[in-house]
């Protein structure tokens, strides 16, 4: 008997702990993988908040050696990975944790691939690459939105062709994923915006993702009600752990959809541009969502309307061309709401860079789930209308 493999779906996730204080028994996991000595990975700015400190009084009250590796980039570099990598084989380490946002935690996911094959990491960019398993992984997220610490991915950048690259592999979810609502304290209300759009932008791609499916739909919808419901009184809030906690697990609920159901033509493009200014992931996605939401909804109109009632649109009576135009005000709303009006332009980006953005952003995975099929001129013309 034969089966059509494309209605097959499959859903991979880490063990999650989601909770205040969570942090804190980081060594009990360390200590179930049989640590001998662990390398702590993060940045300058997660090691000023105290966040890595908490990290090292766990480790220490169970008498679980570690050392330190904090000198990643915003957007994490190919040789930081593999510096990373030196420093945990000078080390002898045999579990990896790390602690911060997005860098950090992809920076850690490099860091196991390349220290399992002793390669480079520039060798394993693509889908499904990765042949031997990484040590034990254990993440802690101190932004609410990029959800390494549940996917399947991994976003180097390589600064010599000024691009970032993809890693697409389950062999990259986590072993442990702590998840910890506190430690959202340490974001400014720009990283808060930027981060809480990029969660609602994975729950949104991943809705319409042409990998979307019964196991990723109610992760994606309760995500957008998350979000949406809630992120705007976080950042008016900051102290208000309740909220926190609300958008921690939205963040969270986007990161099962997404990794699952991949993504779309935002996280393509934002990719290509990330890796060729260096500027924050969530401000890249920011900047391109309502573009391309426009340029996607007459593929699938039924999906987007599903989308529009979940953010609170009352589409009764309207034609989907009219909840077009809804859903793009909303996004535009939500992002002015909190307190995000960057444009590409603002940043330096010109016609002239357009055609180099868009090739690149062609060669990511994540065109690949878009619903629109895109061609390198469609790409062009939604880079054109960001700027
Ligand atoms: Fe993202």
């Amino acid at each position: 008997m034969s089966h059509d493999l494309s209605l097959l779906r499959k859903f991979v996730s880490p063990e999650i702990v989601f909770g205040a204080g969570c942090r804190h028994h980081v060594a009990n996991f360390a200590a179930n993988f049989g640590a001998r000595k662990v390398l702590v990975v993060s940045d300058p700015g997660v090691l000023a908040a105290g966040w890595v400190a908490d990290i090292e009084a766990s480790l220490q009250a169970q008498n679980i050696a570690y050392c330190l590796y904090t000198d990643v980039s915003p957007n994490p570099r190919v040789e930081e990975v593999m510096r990373g990598a030196e420093v945990y084989r000078e080390n002898n380490c045999n579990v990896i944790v790390a602690v911060g946002g997005g860098s950090p935690m992809d920076c850690a996911k490099g860091i196991g691939i390349v220290v399992a094959h002793g390669r480079s990491i520039l060798e394993f960019e693509g889908v499904d690459t990765i042949r031997v398993p990484s040590p034990p992984l254990i993440l802690i997220p101190t932004t609410a939105g990029t959800s390494a610490d549940v996917s399947q991915f991994v976003i180097i950048s390589n600064q010599q062709e000024r691009m970032k690259f993809s890693i697409v592999s389950k062999a990259v979810v986590p072993d442990v994923s702590l998840i910890d609502p506190e430690t959202t304290a340490s974001m400014d209300p720009f990283l808060s915006a930027c981060t809480g759009i990029d969660a609602l932008v994975h729950a949104i791609e991943a809705f319409v993702s042409t990998g979307h499916g019964p196991l990723t739909d109610p992760h994606a919808l309760e995500a957008m009600r998350l979000i949406n419901g809630n992120l705007v009184q976080m950042i008016a809030n900051p102290q208000d752990i309740a909220l926190r906690e609300k958008i921690m697990l939205g963040s969270m609920q986007a990161g099962l959809a997404f990794s699952n159901a991949i993504l779309g033509a935002v996280h393509a493009m934002s990719h290509s541009l990330g890796g060729f200014l260096d500027l924050p992931h969530g401000l890249c996605n920011a900047v391109l969502v309502e573009h391309v939401v426009a340029f996607n909804y007459n593929s699938a109109p039924d999906r987007f309307k599903v989308i529009a009632e979940t953010l609170g649109i009352d589409c009764r009576g309207l034609t989907h061309n009219q909840i077009r135009g809804r859903l793009v005000e909303h996004l535009i709303a939500l992002k002015h709401a909190v307190g995000f009006r960057e444009t590409l332009g603002l940043h330096g980006v010109g016609t002239s860079d357009i055609p180099f953005l868009s090739q690149h952003a062609m060669g990511d995975p994540c065109i690949l789930t878009n619903p629109r099929e895109s061609s390198q001129r469609d790409v062009e013309v939604v880079y054109g209308e960001a700027l």
